[in-house]
């Protein structure tokens, strides 16, 4: 599905109508970022810039103004600069393919941009994602200042532009949902081709290294036009998957070792995020079907928590549960120590073996914007003492999940050898994750075509 500019028009309007009497929008989209000497890393426009334009070329900018009226500066035609880099849409063109209301070569920015702030009163720009834009944006607003003796107004307020952009972003529509089961389904099958590859190798006799595994799911992700992956891909064969910023590396992946992947693909813009973790040669050790299973009913738990006025803590509170009463069984934290199941979740003794939150926003970036506060609570604070670090924290009350949301549920469990800890359960590390759309009723998985069962995992992998 092409986005129409009609949708990217309605979400500037809806943005233009909070801007307030006097407010103008900037949003640039993002620099090309060199690699070495003159290479430059595959160009990625800005999230902001094209939620509102649709428009991926480099060397753009939206001016928005309250009125509903927008400007767009982008790249000029160049016969010259076209031959080497490729077509250009250029500003004559922009107005009718985008529905701006005017349009103007980038080059005439720096000009036509204090023109766009003079007798304003309010200028909105991204403050954290683009770096010095606030610098430029004085740059600007000076220019428009040293023409107050002629009587042109200065705007006086600067406001951060996220506030609204990210509240807007965070409600997912129609067809940013199509587009992201689109990207799931696609993520999804590259896990089972590099499930199966692994087992199908090794049970060939042939070496399997992360790296083979890492170019089977860049292959399934281009092969259905996938533009790149959402993030440098984990690919973590045995002891690695206990390291949880890993990338795919040169690691032998071994029979009777577990490998984790966390990968996904992007796809016209929109991120997906999967981790899936299972047996190298497609079947479980007993020791690791119990942490497995341990992890999965964990994430059955998240799961069943996700859903319309929850909380956004809930699934991890639900994760946190599951997993706490499961070192305690399987004897990865002894009871005698640390006694209940509420003493082990309250002095965060659980924290050893499981460290990180059980998901985030997912939009069109993997780590997707909107605040994880409830906006009407957000001045609700109270004191908590951190029992790990013995620091105090603010909590704010987390955010009420609605329709339209999509969230990770990503419960997992690392255990890094010691003396206290059962040798049978060495380097293992296991996360599984799955995108949720938070519906009417409940959440809809949309990255299933990938199984999570036992018997479902190691199936598929006979096959
Ligand atoms: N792949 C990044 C994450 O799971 O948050
Ligand atoms: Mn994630
Ligand atoms: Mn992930």
């Amino acid at each position: 599905m092409t986005p129409s500019p009609s949708i990217h028009a309605a979400r500037r309007a809806r943005l233009a109508s909070q801007l307030g009497e006097g407010g103008v929008a900037i949003i640039p989209t993002a620099p090309e970022a060199a690699r070495n000497r003159d290479s430059h890393h595959p160009y990625r426009h800005d999230s902001y810039f094209f939620y509102l334009t649709g428009f991926t070329e480099p060397h753009a900018t939206l001016v928005l103004f309250a009125n509903g009226e927008s400007w767009l500066f982008c790249q000029p035609k160049d016969l010259e600069r076209e031959i080497w880099d490729g077509i250009r849409l250029g500003p004559e063109a922009a107005v009718t393919e985008l529905g701006v209301t005017r349009a103007w070569s980038s080059t005439e920015r720096e000009a036509r941009l204090p023109e766009a702030l003079a007798n304003q009163r309010c200028v909105w720009f991204p403050f954290a994602t683009h770096e010095g834009l606030a610098n430029q944006v004085d740059g600007w607003l000076q220019t428009v200042r040293a023409r107050v003796r002629m009587g042109v107004l200065c705007p006086s307020e600067q406001r951060d532009l996220c506030a609204l952009l990210d509240e807007m972003r965070l409600f997912k529509d129609e067809h940013e949902l199509d587009t992201m089961r689109r990207a799931a389904r696609i993520s999804a099958h590259a896990h089972v081709r590099a499930m199966q590859y692994s087992a199908r190798m090794l049970r060939a006799g042939q070496e399997v290294r992360e790296y083979h595994l890492d170019a089977e799911l860049m292959h399934e992700f281009r092969r259905h036009g996938s533009q790149s992956v959402a993030y440098t891909s984990i690919v973590a064969a045995g002891a690695n998957a206990c390291v949880l910023h890993y990338r795919a590396d040169a690691a032998p992946v071994r029979a009777g070792e577990l490998v984790l992947i966390d990968a996904g693909c992007e796809l016209d813009g929109y991120a997906s995020d999967i981790t899936r973790t299972f047996p190298a040669n497609g079947t479980f050790s007993p020791a690791q079907r119990d942490a497995y299973a341990l992890v999965l009913a964990s994430q059955d738990a998240a799961v069943a928590a996700t859903r319309p006025g929850a909380r956004f803590s809930d699934p991890h509170d639900a994760a946190v549960r599951v997993l706490a009463q499961g070192m305690l069984d399987l004897g990865l934290l002894n009871a005698q120590q640390h006694g209940s199941l509420d003493a082990v979740i309250e002095q965060r003794a659980y924290a050893r073996f499981y460290m990180h939150r059980t998901g985030h926003w997912l939009g069109m970036d993997v780590h997707d914007c909107g605040s994880y506060v409830e906006p009407s609570e957000a001045d609700q604070v109270t004191t908590r003492r951190d029992p790990l670090t013995q620091q105090d924290v603010l909590v704010r009350p987390s955010r009420v999940l609605r329709p339209g949301m999509v969230l990770t549920i990503e419960p997992g469990l690392y255990v890094r050898p010691a003396d206290d800890v059962p040798k049978d359960f060495w380097h293992i590390g296991i996360r599984i994750e799955d995108d949720a759309v938070v519906t009417a009723s409940g959440c809809e998985l949309i990255t299933r075509d990938v199984p999570v069962g036992i018997a479902h995992i190691e199936d598929l992998m006979r096959a």
